[in-house]
């Protein structure tokens, strides 16, 4: 993870690095800080924590230079202190680094024997130490950084700068994302087109491999055999700028909000005039006999609530797995199999592996919120969710519209394969254009769903249950909770209660049961009556009829009607505001928890 930014400026550098890196800070916040070279004079400051800290640095220290590079963090080698705080120097060389060096402990000995020893925990220093050791040997920058490129083993993305050289950056990729522009006698490197946005209009991202020289006039890439090569400029959408809090407490509560405005966006994208439009039509589900869906977090369950659609609706066996373990399982790929990858960002190291594995052996699709992000790069087909940006590190937002769009196509594979009658999938088509007003309508329930929360900030253990699709929605409603509360949840299938966890039950373990009346409600009701035998305090989530036939929960709180089949996408806004409640209630910090990033883009 970890957000890079660097610029080759007009003006004074810190005031953008600092403002890019306020942008970056999704991936990152354990701690920050900027280099620039002012004069030939390389120096930096470095603050442990949030932005803010490196901002009180900077108005105390201040950090004169029109070259510069910057970093925020997220811990993976070495505690977040200052010592381990990017940018790393060694001599004449400061870099920042994105990824994980997994070499680096046998680089690091063989650099100590050559007497240039590390400072810090951390494996980035020892590329700054590489590239310190072969200047010293003669070479210049760009070969300096060359020779130190050919050492490294694992994922980077990389700035360089170097004493002595006002008008030099130098920047490279392999498994990590990395832009860089050259703009109107400016340069630039960012992680993303979200960091670079404000000071420039277009890109070119980084290959595999590439690295690449930048002055202010000039920029030179090579690809991973160090042969000069070109790489296209693509213009940065204005939307990837723009960010703004609209007046609520914080982002997450934002994100909840404007539920019902984006997903009514992403269902006009593929639901109009009454009818399925698939903006790319290049997946046809009646030449497939096996869909795989591969994610991780939030986007995995959205997986799960999506394998009882397709199931369902289109007859078609779904295997659902989370990244970190399919791109190593190295499953079979039979014929006749599509690969679906789920993922808000776009950038998910694991996410992205596990798709890596995939291509050439059967047709990908993703569907992400980033369109420009590495894995829609590198899919087949891209279906975007239209969530905006996403800011909180808890999603929000980007489930319930990954949902919608999985609800699509779970619509499209009954269309393709004939298991919907004509008129039965009006009627899918119809419910689902009602959803966002349903999410409105879900919203309102915030006063009370807050009185449940403050009750909730009480209990160490939290359980939640669900049912069918539902299931997969007490896991999201469990993640969410202790994510952002940091209270311990578990989420079960209903049914599996019996088979062990009810052994936590007692009279100070909250148990969230998430049941719109279906078929199955009858059998969750008998599972709460067990929990409820038990002591244990059962939090109803349901809707009118449900809520009728219930007197004895500890609380309810009451859903609008909706079809059971689309339930998991309306019950994601308790699930939510359930979280982020009590999270207030606690006082924790909700957009930026504890040890979290935004964009997890180390494995
Ligand atoms: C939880 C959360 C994470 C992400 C996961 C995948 O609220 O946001 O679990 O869902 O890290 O991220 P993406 O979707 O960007 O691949």
């Amino acid at each position: 993870m970890c957000g890079i930014v660097g610029v080759l400026g007009k003006h004074e550098v810190s005031p953008l690095l600092v403002e890019a890196l306020k942008r970056l800070e999704y991936r990152g916040y354990d701690s920050a800080g900027i280099a620039t070279v002012d004069d030939g004079h390389l120096d930096r400051r470095r603050a442990v924590g949030k932005l803010i800290n490196l901002s009180d640095t900077l108005v105390r220290d201040p950090l004169p230079g029109k070259s510069g590079i910057g970093h925020t963090r997220w811990a993976t080698h070495g505690a977040p202190t200052e010592v381990n705080a990017h940018p790393h120097r060694a001599g004449p060389v400061a870099v920042v680094h994105n990824g994980i060096i997994e070499n680096f402990e046998t680089l690091r000995a063989e650099l100590k024997a050559q007497n240039f020893g590390a400072e810090t925990d951390t494996d980035t220093e020892t590329i700054a130490l590489l590239a310190q050791s072969y200047l010293e040997d003669g070479a210049t920058p760009d070969e300096a950084v060359a020779q130190t490129l050919q050492r490294l083993e694992g994922a980077f993305a990389l700035a360089f700068l170097f004493d002595g050289h006002d008008d030099l950056m130098i920047a490279a990729r392999r498994g990590s994302p990395l832009a860089i522009s050259l703009d109107d006698g400016e340069a630039y490197v960012g992680s993303d087109a979200i960091a670079l946005a404000p000071m420039t209009d277009h890109l070119t991202y980084l290959e595999e491999g590439d690295w690449a020289v930048l002055t202010r006039n000039s920029v030179q890439i090579y690809d991973a055999h160090n042969q000069p090569v070109e790489r296209p400029s693509e213009p940065i959408t204005p939307e990837a700028g723009r960010v703004e809090k609209g007046g609520h407490r914080h982002w997450m509560a934002k994100e909840i909000a404007e539920q019902p405005a984006v997903l009514d966006q992403a269902l006009q994208h593929y639901i109009r005039d009454a009818d399925l439009v698939m903006p790319n039509d290049a997946v046809d589900f009646a030449k497939v006999n096996r869909v795989v869906m591969v994610a991780c977090g939030t986007a995995y369950y959205a997986c799960l609530v999506a394998k009882y659609w397709i199931e369902r609706l289109a007859n078609l066996p779904v295997e659902v797995d989370v990244a970190s373990e399919f791109r190593y399982r190295e499953p079979p790929i039979p014929e006749g199999t599509l690969a679906v990858f789920v993922s808000q960002s776009g950038e998910t190291a694991d996410t992205l592996a596990a798709l890596n594995y995939c291509k050439g052996k059967c047709p990908i699709v993703a569907v992400v919120n980033v369109e420009g992000s590495s894995i829609a790069r590198a899919a087949d087909v891209v279906l975007p969710i239209l969530a905006g940006r996403e800011i909180g590190v808890a999603s929000t937002k980007a489930f319930t519209c990954q949902l919608a769009v999985l609800a699509v196509l779970a619509l499209k594979a009954a269309r393709d394969r004939g298991t919907l009658t004509a008129e039965q999938m009006d009627a899918h088509l119809d419910t689902l254009t009602r959803i966002p007003a349903l999410i409105a309508q879900a919203l309102n329930i915030e006063d009370e769903l807050r009185d449940i929360a403050r009750d909730l900030s009480e209990a160490r253990d939290i359980l939640f249950l669900g049912r069918g699709a539902m299931y997969p929605l007490a896991l999201e409603g469990a993640l969410k909770l202790k994510e952002i509360s940091y209270i311990h949840a578990e989420g079960y299938a209903s049914g599996e209660l019996k088979h062990g966890p009810i052994a936590l039950v007692d009279d100070s373990v909250p148990v969230i049961v998430f049941a719109p009346t279906d078929p199955l409600f009858g059998k969750t009701v008998s599972n709460m009556q067990e929990v409820m035998a038990r002591g244990g305090k059962v939090v109803l989530v349901s809707d009118t009829q449900g809520l009728s036939s219930q007197r004895t929960t500890w609380h309810t709180a009451q859903m609008p009607d909706v079809a059971e089949l689309w339930a998991p996408i309306l019950y994601a806004v308790p699930a939510q505001l359930l979280a982020y409640h009590t999270a207030i209630a606690k006082g924790t910090d909700v957009d930026q928890p504890r040890n979290l990033a935004k964009s997890v883009t180390v494995e």
